[in-house]
């Protein structure tokens, strides 16, 4: 079943982020701040920090939704990247990581597009679901906790405006560069496919980091 490819997955990302990638000063330092802590390799890559600023430019969204801050970096990106009058809703439920970005968000002049929520992100999305705030988002960035990314999908696609875009990260955990296939009983590998079969969307995977799913809401 795998396809062959002549093309070098890794030597196509160093390319990438060591040409294409155009990060501000605020975004290398948190980025470089965040790489001190064990689990840095959480964070977004360069390449998807530029592409998802690049499709928040692209769909002109001005309401957009993070599920998964982590230390505020795919924020920083994602706000810097939204209108004047944009607006960011971060979930997470740490105070700990989410508090490094603060300084940057501050900094970069963008703290007043993010409104951080911690708690448990799908108590945040049902709380937006319940305000009336269904349709009302042109765009979503999914980034948290795996297992329940079709729950965040679930709400994402309600709280979204028809014509928004779903982007959810780390969608190819199942295959592993020593595996010869990949892991067809993967949860993540069940989800792409319930993706596929959602006649309520177009979607596409692109190989960026560790593989971005893109939803678009017809
Ligand atoms: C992969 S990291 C996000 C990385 C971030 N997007 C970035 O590029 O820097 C996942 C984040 O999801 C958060 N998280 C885990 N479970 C969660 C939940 N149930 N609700 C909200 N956030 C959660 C974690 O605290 C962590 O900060």
């Amino acid at each position: 079943m795998a396809f062959k490819s002549n093309l070098k997955s890794e030597l196509i990302a160093s390319y990438i982020n060591q040409t294409m990638i155009q990060e501000s000063e605020l975004q290398q330092q948190l980025r470089e701040e965040t790489a001190k802590l064990p689990n840095s390799n959480m964070q977004v890559s360069p390449d998807q920090g530029a592409f998802l600023s690049l499709l928040i430019k692209m769909t002109h969204a001005r309401r957009a939704i993070e599920v998964g801050t982590f230390t505020g970096y795919s924020a920083l990106c994602l706000a810097t990247a939204l209108p004047h009058d944009g607006q960011l809703i971060c979930c997470d439920v740490s105070d700990e990581w989410t508090s490094i970005g603060k300084p940057y968000w501050k900094q970069a002049d963008v703290d007043s597009k993010i409104d951080l929520r911690i708690a448990p992100a799908i108590e945040t999305l049902d709380q937006l679901i319940e305000q009336g705030q269904a349709g009302q988002f042109d765009f979503a960035f999914i980034d948290a906790d795996k297992p329940p990314y079709p729950d965040y999908y679930e709400r994402c696609y309600t709280l979204l405006k028809h014509g928004g875009v779903i982007v959810l990260d780390n969608i190819l955990m199942h295959i592993k560069d020593d595996a010869e296939d990949y892991d067809m009983d993967h949860f993540m590998h069940e989800f792409n496919m319930n993706v596929r079969e959602d006649d309520r969307v177009d979607a596409m995977i692109v190989g960026v980091g560790g593989g971005m799913l893109l939803a678009w809401k017809k």
